[in-house]
């Protein structure tokens, strides 16, 4: 039943036409659990709020299926929008974002060029930006965007999904660019034919991932709620003696906030994913489809209504 809702979800958070009208409509049916806000100012009052609590931030302007050179640098200037909110308010706070959303599938040079546009605007800010992982089909492309643009910028780095079979092998490839990596076990509907189908296998290429990474010497952000991998983190870490300026946990806006907030006490920098924008109805369906409980709780406030 669980497998037969999250292929739904992952389905559903596909459509198109769903994605735009979702849009036009605004947030709705609970989103505002996950997403910050359609707009900055309500995005930089939630990462207020967090940095308040000692939480870091990274803050992410949502788009999916972006098909057209303006759209593209529209979400761009967002972006950067967002980067000088970020200076001139001084948050705790770093970008993430998606390669399609600045023009992976229009053309390389719309893409490069949107990203040398961002990474300067965070160079002036001192901000640091992730590029999202997407997914399967367009993995090899971002990681190739990301190595040509970690040859110009010292402040991009990427994700790596552990559900995927290639994934140790661009970890190897990667290495020689020390890249600051957050680690992740991936949130695509993906075939067998590329990832691990069983999610015992998934979880342990994570820990894999996470050791070689920290052994490696490279800055790693663990982004999960999952405990059984943040405990590994910890054993891992205090085997080796790797120095709490090499780690972070990361966890999703709105997911196991107190659990957040305990790993700040226990010493242990803590970075939230703080999604915002009107193109919220992708991201809203792939966390519906991570967890059952997440669509009991958008259910209750729907009937709550
Ligand atoms: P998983 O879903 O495997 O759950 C394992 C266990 O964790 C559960 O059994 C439960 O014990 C606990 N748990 C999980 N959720 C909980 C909750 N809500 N409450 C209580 N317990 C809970 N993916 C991607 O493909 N590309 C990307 O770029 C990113 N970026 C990204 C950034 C950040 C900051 C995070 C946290 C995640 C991503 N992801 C991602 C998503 C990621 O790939 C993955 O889909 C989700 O994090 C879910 O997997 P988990 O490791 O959290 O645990």
């Amino acid at each position: 039943m669980e497998q037969v809702m999250r292929n739904t979800f992952l389905y559903l958070s596909k459509n198109k036409a769903l994605t735009k009208m979702a849009r036009k409509y605004g947030l709705r049916f609970g989103a505002g659990r996950f997403v910050a806000g359609e707009r900055i100012d309500q995005a930089v009052t939630s990462i207020k709020e967090l940095n308040e609590k000692d939480l870091c931030v990274t803050i992410d302007y949502l788009g999916e299926f972006i098909d057209t050179e303006e759209e593209a640098n529209e979400m761009a200037d967002n972006s950067i929008e967002a980067i000088r909110a970020i200076g001139r308010e001084n948050l705790d706070s770093q970008l993430s974002l998606k390669m399609t959303s600045m023009g992976l599938d229009i053309s390389d040079e719309v893409v490069m060029r949107n990203m040398r546009r961002i990474l300067d605007a965070a160079k002036e800010e001192g901000v640091f930006v992730t590029i999202d992982m997407e997914d399967y089909s367009r993995c090899g492309k971002t990681i190739d965007v990301f190595k040509r643009l970690r040859e110009e910028y010292d402040n991009v780095g990427t994700v790596i999904q552990s559900y995927l079979y290639r994934t140790v092998k661009d970890m190897e490839d990667l290495n020689q660019y020390n890249p600051n990596l957050r680690l992740v076990k991936g949130a695509y509907k993906e075939s067998p034919e590329v990832a691990f189908p069983e999610k015992k296998d998934v979880d342990d290429n994570f820990k894999k991932i996470i050791e070689m990474h920290l052994l490696n010497g490279n800055y790693t952000a663990v982004a999960t709620h999952d405990d059984t991998m943040i405990e590994y983190t910890k054993e891992i870490v205090k085997k080796h003696g790797i120095p709490n300026d090499q780690f972070e946990f990361q966890m999703l806006y709105g997911i196991r906030p107190e659990r957040q907030l305990e790993l700040v006490k226990e010493g242990y920098k803590m970075r939230v994913y703080v999604p915002y924008g009107t193109d919220w109805y992708g991201y809203f369906m792939r966390r519906l489809a991570e967890r059952p409980a997440n669509v009991a709780f958008v259910l209750k406030g729907i009937i709550k209504k």
